[in-house]
């Protein structure tokens, strides 16, 4: 005779919570093991050898994650980088999730040895992450918790900053807003500016951007303009994990990018909204410093051991953690 199948048993909250921990802990497994093997090519200029060791490092970490992970979005095509592949499966097995990641953002710092590049990763429920397809660049509009009914991604950056400034109780003199310095952001960079805010322009690190928006006390008051997509995605686990605001839509940087999404027919302009983005909230992001910045430490010797520092955002909270070998080795 045929049994019905047993009915799937309700995970308590203690259960979950429990799961949640081993997630932060494989997660901060992962940016420490990259951001660690990457630190023999420190200002050696070669980005590619430091993309492959931390690529390679965090891949062996994920190895021993708890549950199965699915890569959704990786960085690597665009740079034609070492890289952890799109549909690639991680872990020991069982409770499945999405990763996001790029396992060494700000390449060039690294390799040119100045401050500011971070090793990072997202884990979010399975099937919650956007997958963008061929879509390499995206724009972005990144704002802090009081002001994420503020923002509009289809609206002029002067509107945006008139909402933003009145969301957070400022004037727009006293915004401080964050846009990479690439030629494609010249003009925005100065409407920005004729409209009274102030401008960090770093040239790479739009996920070290988007968390000085979205960290209480990070210093920056809204993010704009156009960054990888792995990164707009990470960034958007942080925006749902920290209740912030975020919007991004596709924006293609050369005819090859184009020609991909034309021929797969997808609608170029369309705003995504944070729930495309990350469809959770139960999402984390971990980042680790690799080379010191005015976010992370990047790793350092002590007495006792190699020391890193990261921060992970998940549940509401952004926790700032410091570990040393003796951690690394009881995992
Ligand atoms: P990588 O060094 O990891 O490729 O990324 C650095 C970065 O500045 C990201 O923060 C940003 O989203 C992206 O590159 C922008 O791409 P590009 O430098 O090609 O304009």
């Amino acid at each position: 005779m045929l049994r019905a199948p047993p009915e799937r048993r309700r995970r308590s909250d203690i259960e979950r919570k429990f799961d949640a921990e081993n997630l932060i802990a494989a997660a901060l497994h992962a940016t420490t093991a990259s951001a660690l093997a990457c630190q023999p090519f420190l200002g050696r200029g070669d980005g590619k050898a430091a993309d492959a060791a931390a690529t390679d490092a965090m891949r062996r970490a994920l190895e021993e994650a708890p549950g199965l992970g699915t890569v959704v979005i990786g960085e690597g095509e665009k740079d034609d980088a070492p890289m952890l592949y799109q549909g690639e499966q991680l872990g020991r097995g069982g409770e499945p999730f999405d990763i996001a990641v790029d396992p060494l953002e700000c390449t060039d710092y690294l390799a040119r040895g100045i401050p500011g590049a971070l090793a990072t990763i997202a884990f979010a429920e399975p099937a919650s992450l956007w997958s963008p397809g061929a879509s390499f660049y995206m724009d972005k509009i990144v704002a802090p918790a009081p002001a994420r009914d503020a923002i509009d991604i289809t609206d002029t950056p002067e509107r945006n900053l008139a909402r933003v400034a009145e969301a957070l109780g400022k004037s727009i003199s006293e915004l401080r807003v964050v846009v990479l310095d690439k030629p494609r952001h010249v003009e925005l960079i100065a409407r920005v500016l004729a409209a009274g805010a102030s401008v960090s322009t770093p040239s790479a690190g739009d996920v070290a951007g988007s968390l000085a928006v979205l960290l209480p006390a990070g210093g920056a008051d809204l993010l704009l303009g156009i960054g990888g997509t792995p990164e707009g995605v990470m960034t958007a686990c942080a925006a749902r994990a920290l209740g912030g605001g975020m919007q991004g839509r596709r924006a293609p940087q050369g005819g090859a990018e184009a020609a991909a999404l034309a021929r797969e027919g997808i609608e170029v302009d369309r705003p995504l909204s944070l729930d495309e983005l990350a469809s959770s909230d139960r999402c984390l992001l971990a980042v680790t410093g690799v080379t010191s910045g005015s976010l992370l430490r990047g790793p350092w010797e002590e007495p006792g051991g190699r020391c890193t520092e990261s921060i992970v955002v998940s549940g509401g909270t952004a926790r700032r953690i410091v570990e040393s070998d003796v951690c690394w080795s009881r995992r």
